[in-house]
């Protein structure tokens, strides 16, 4: 395993997914983690993180020098980096000038400088002078010792972020650390994931029975299709129609997803205690409070009847994903900016004992595993979508007319954004419905007084950060063309040009 150190901002996920994207297992550890812990963990290679702090703050990530003695390879990245020259006894200095953004560099050989002449940067502090034993093999006009290294011990610093995909060949750069300056073979793959998912599972579970509520996301249904390979018949699982969702999804499910899998499948209708419980209610947090406490009652029912049918159930499928494992570890103190509320990810104060075959994986390996596992397309490639469905994008009361027009809309941008090949480049596009919002237009003529449709396509690689996506301006038209003309509601298409931050992807 090959262990990312967090120092806080983000910037350790994204590693760890890089390091994956190598062929590497890799796992994130706080920056807290005492450095005995973390030998003891016999690691392949360490990555220190970025972060926001300075080495001279107060309670900043303080590394212990016992790390870099103890013959594992290790990069510095950033913060990581000055944290190295500082522990080994180089130079950190306030240089007063920050370097952000695309920055130019200057190299003179040595393993991590290759390739490298522009370099995403973002930093306050420099590096002024590297520690004994390592030599300098880049610089920069405000960094002027922008990398270093010592390849008899295996230590490598770089001072720039060659994990965003704003370094050109960053992505070569680990790499080359992790196989020349760490000397390590890369060794995992979808394959090596699901053999040793299946065998966990197996383990866990032995012979109980095993239930999995499935929200149609690629999530669940990957997670499902694990515990289906694993242990077959035992696996029950229960879609729950809430009456929020989109068109033709349920059928998706019931079809697609059971031709796929195998999988036994029992659907409840409960859309009309839903939309009974959010009569009158607008205010989103309201709402997702009263889809969440209703999806629970649905799926406590649901269980019951499986458990009266098949016996006994002792295990719940959930499809937590390694960015949730992380964020809950590491999120104290952070601001609830949304209840998320995950269809399929249920409280886990029910009576039953988690397996969550997808706690290691990221998002992208969950698709390669959903493929490699032979469920079709339209269900691994999906965007994601929320589990409180239209339900949140539906700004005002939720009822089934309004439902019923959404519905329509988002049908069509769906079918434009698919035949446009839009759609791997899309991270998502969410369609709302400004139900209280009319405005005037004309057609035919006459008058309209209709609702506005909201189109909210955005790129992202985790939903944390996101930006607006640019649509070409053919295929806005089309769809603005096709909603106004065939969803009679509907008299304004407008598009949404806010990145997240300040703007959430969903309105609610
Ligand atoms: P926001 O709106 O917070 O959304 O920027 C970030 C991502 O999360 C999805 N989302 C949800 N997913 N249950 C979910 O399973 C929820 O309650 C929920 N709310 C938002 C959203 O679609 C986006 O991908």
């Amino acid at each position: 395993t090959v262990y990312v150190v967090d120092n806080g901002a983000q910037y350790a996920q994204l590693i760890a997914r890089r390091v994956r994207e190598a062929g590497f297992y890799s796992e994130i550890v706080p920056h807290s983690v005492a450095a005995d812990d973390l030998l003891g963990r016999n690691p392949a290679a360490l990555i220190l993180s970025g972060g926001p702090s300075s080495v001279y703050e107060e309670g900043a990530p303080r590394l212990d020098p016992a790390i870099l003695n103890a013959g594992v390879p290790v990069l510095g990245i950033c913060y990581g980096f000055q944290s190295m020259a500082d522990a080994l006894g180089g130079t950190v200095d306030r240089t007063g000038e920050r370097e952000y953004g695309n920055t130019d560099i200057e190299t003179s050989g040595g393993l991590l400088g290759q390739g490298q002449a522009t370099v995403w940067m973002s930093h306050g502090d420099a590096v002024s002078e590297a520690p004994e034993g390592f030599s300098v093999t880049a610089t920069s006009a405000g960094a002027p010792v922008a990398a270093f290294e010592d390849p008899d011990r295996r230590l490598y610093g770089v001072q720039w972020h060659p994990e965003v995909r704003h370094t050109p060949g960053g992505q070569a750069l680990i790499e080359r650390f992790l196989h020349e300056g760490a000397g390590l073979t890369a060794n995992w793959s979808t394959g090596s994931i699901i053999d040793e998912q299946v065998a966990r599972i197996r383990a866990q579970i032995g012979d109980e029975k095993v239930i999995c509520a499935l929200s149609g996301g690629v999530d669940s249904a990957v997670a499902a299709a694990l515990v289906q390979k694993a242990v077959g018949d035992q696996l029950t699982c229960v879609f729950v129609d809430h009456g929020l969702l989109r068109a033709g999804e349920r059928a998706q499910v019931e079809r697609d997803f059971v031709a796929a899998t195998g999988v036994r499948l029992i659907t409840v209708d409960d859309s009309s205690i839903f939309l009974d419980a959010l009569i009158g209610i607008t205010e989103p947090e309201e709402k997702r409070k009263i889809i969440g406490r209703e999806f629970i009652r649905s799926f406590e029912r649901a269980a019951r009847l499986v458990s009266e049918e098949e016996g006994s159930v002792k295990f719940l499928v959930q499809g937590t994903l390694y960015p949730d494992v992380v964020e809950s570890g590491g999120g104290e103190g952070a601001a609830n900016i949304k209840s998320h509320h995950n269809v399929g990810g249920l409280p886990d104060d029910l009576e039953f004992e988690l397996c969550e075959p997808l706690r290691e994986l990221f998002k992208d390996e969950v698709r390669a595993v959903g493929r490699e596992l032979g469920i079709p397309e339209a269900i691994v490639g999906r965007q994601p979508f929320p589990g409180p469905g239209l339900g949140i994008r539906i700004i005002g009361e939720v009822t089934r007319e309004r439902l019923d027009i959404l519905r329509r809309a988002d049908f069509i941008v769906r079918e434009e954004l698919t035949s446009a090949g839009l759609d791997s480049e899309i991270w998502q596009c969410p369609v709302v419905l400004l139900a209280d919002v009319r405005s005037v237009g004309v057609q035919g003529d006459q008058r309209t007084y209709g609702h506005p449709i909201v189109l909210r396509p955005v790129s992202s690689e985790d939903a944390m950060t996101a930006d607006w996506s640019r649509l070409p301006y053919d295929v806005i038209a089309r769809i603005s063309s096709r909603i106004t003309n065939t969803v009679s509601e509907v008299n304004r298409v407008v598009v949404d040009v806010t990145s997240k931050p300040p703007g959430t992807i969903e309105w609610e």
